[in-house]
């Protein structure tokens, strides 16, 4: 599928492999001016068709003087030059302008990493012209310095220490930081940022949402002939959902989702998403009820990764079953797939060279349980790739998706599957798992800590305890509590409930659910487990 057509005032950002590059451009969206990452050592030709006005070279692990040092391809200072397209350098990225443009940098006497104070000299464009004198904390992050200035720069900004901290050449219109101004540790960051691209670069405020929900719509209209259908696989989760409104809006019922009950959804699951789809977005949702189904192949298996394959092989069954239906009722096999992919995981496809990022395809495999069959060769739309996750939650208030739809946790698409640890199929394991995970979640819900959670959930474990309870002595089942905060899921803290919270809810547990004598607390973080229990 198409990119939308770009704007003329984008911010190319080139990874170099920094732990912040996402930040900034996070921050330069939020500024509503639109901004792209691409690969630090992407081709000419490939930073050209953006059409950038500004160029942002990020940090990164690395040192100029490495064999392997990454670095922007030949002719692109000309280019930016010849162009009148703005530069600035940030950390390794400021380095990289000096090392390249002829000047020295070396490796640092005193190394400088955290919080350190600089001072701006003289007339500066890029702290604003009457800054001279002033002083601020910054986050520096850095082992070599640039010790020599290519002709035609100069320092506008020293630290503490006495190490260069900001450069430029105005005439050029290269600029370079030493520090990082994204992160909140360097407090004045954002406004120097701001005035960056706004005074320095002349960037107009003009990116919003509704802009990139329209030209996605008229991308979507050009992709899909008129005769086309579309299908989409519906979660229950926010991605899905809002990628299948606005494919919705752009070509109306010609789309077509389904939405699977597979038996290890949570407490009135399929009621409640279908009553969102139906009554609030008015999606055409086929709901296929395969309980039975994929609960009968998962009888007696007690294997993660085998529950997993076994759950997407039979997905994939009722996918192909659900598409040679509209071929049959519409005389025309559906040519495309919504997926609401986002923009981290197109990242994360093509990591910066010399960063120990790669692209797992064990995790997203065993995340991806919707995978289709290759051989349906069905063609992608993917709407949201070019949004991070806050973005995608913007657009759907734009398309009236439900505000609390839009902050659920998430949910991962083997179900209740793996939070039942063993065979799903033993006792009423599934049933007495909904029950407490409903408590719980409800419970968060009362106390007003939902927003403040990234994700809740009960586990039910294939163990019996002794209790307890009306004076008989019980032997029951034992449950566990997880609820973590985390930024995306990659690393995670177990959350802090106050001791009250705890007492209450596993007191309303045992006293509720029938089988449950005893409630545990899981008190790890992600690493050393996952967030998950299988
Ligand atoms: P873990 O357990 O790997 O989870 O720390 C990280 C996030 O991914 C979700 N998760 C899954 N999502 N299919 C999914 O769609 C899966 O097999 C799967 N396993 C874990 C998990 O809920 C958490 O949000």
């Amino acid at each position: 599928m198409e990119t939308p057509t770009m704007k003329p005032d984008t911010v190319l950002i080139l990874d170099y492999g920094s732990q912040y590059t996402h930040l900034i451009t996070r921050r330069i969206r939020s500024l509503n001016v639109f901004s792209l990452v691409i690969n630090g050592t992407s081709s000419l030709k490939s930073i050209t068709s953006y059409n950038p006005k500004v160029v942002i070279l990020s940090g990164g692990p690395h040192s100029v003087h490495a064999l392997d040092a990454p670095s922007f391809p030949e002719g692109f200072i000309e280019w930016a030059e010849t162009n009148g397209v703005y530069v600035l350098g940030i950390c390794y990225g400021l380095q990289l302008i000096v090392q390249k443009l002829g000047g020295v940098v070396v490796e640092g006497e005193s190394k400088e990493y955290g919080k350190m104070e600089i001072e701006v000299k003289g007339k500066s464009e890029i702290f604003g012209l009457d800054c001279g004198g002033e002083k601020q904390m910054v986050w520096m992050s850095h082992g070599d310095e640039a010790v020599k200035l290519p002709d035609g720069f100069e320092v506008v900004a020293q630290s503490a220490q006495g190490a260069v901290a900001a450069l430029e050449n105005r005439e050029k219109r290269i600029y370079g930081l030493q520090y990082h101004p994204e992160v909140t540790h360097s407090p004045k960051g954002m406004e120097t940022l701001l005035h960056f691209l706004f005074d320095v670069c002349g960037l107009a405020a003009d990116w919003k949402m509704e802009d990139l929900m329209e030209e996605e719509i008229k991308v979507i209209n050009k992709t899909v002939a008129s005769d086309e259908h579309v299908i989409c696989a519906l979660s229950g989760g926010v991605d899905s959902t809002v990628a299948a409104t606005l494919v919705h809006k752009a070509i109306g019922d010609r789309l077509h989702c389904i939405f699977v009950d597979n038996g290890l959804l949570r407490y009135k699951e399929q009621e409640r998403v279908m009553d969102t789809f139906e009554r609030d977005l008015h999606l055409p949702v086929t709901c296929v009820d395969a309980s039975e189904r994929f609960l009968s192949e998962l009888k007696g298996v007690v294997d993660p990764e085998t529950k997993r394959k076994i759950i997407g092989k039979e997905f994939i069954n009722i996918f192909d079953q659900f598409a040679q239906e509209l071929e049959k009722k519409h005389g025309k096999k559906p040519a495309f797939l919504v997926q609401g992919t986002l923009y981290p995981d197109v990242i994360e496809s093509c990591p910066p060279p010399g960063t120990d990022r790669t692209h797992s395809h064990t995790i997203k495999s065993h995340h991806n349980v919707g995978g289709l069959p290759k051989d349906m060769k069905l063609k992608l739309i993917e709407p949201l790739k070019l949004l991070f996750k806050d973005e995608v939650r913007e657009l759907g208030r734009i398309l009236n998706v439900p505000v609390g739809f839009l902050k659920r946790h998430p949910f991962p698409g083997p179900g209740l599957a793996v939070r039942v640890l063993g065979d799903v199929t033993q006792g009423n394991a599934l049933e007495v798992l909904r029950q407490v995970d409903e408590i719980f979640i409800q419970s968060i819900r009362d106390a007003g800590l939902y927003d403040s959670i990234w994700q809740a959930f009960a586990v039910f474990l294939p163990v019996r305890s002794v209790g307890v309870q009306g004076d008989k002595r019980t032997h029951s089942h034992v449950v566990a509590l997880r609820a973590v905060t985390s930024q995306d899921g990659m690393t995670a803290d177990w959350y802090n409930f106050e001791h009250k919270f705890l007492d209450d809810v596993s007191r309303k547990i045992c006293n509720s659910v029938q089988g449950v004598n005893r409630v545990v607390l899981d008190i790890t973080s992600k690493p050393p487990s996952t967030i998950e229990w299988e």
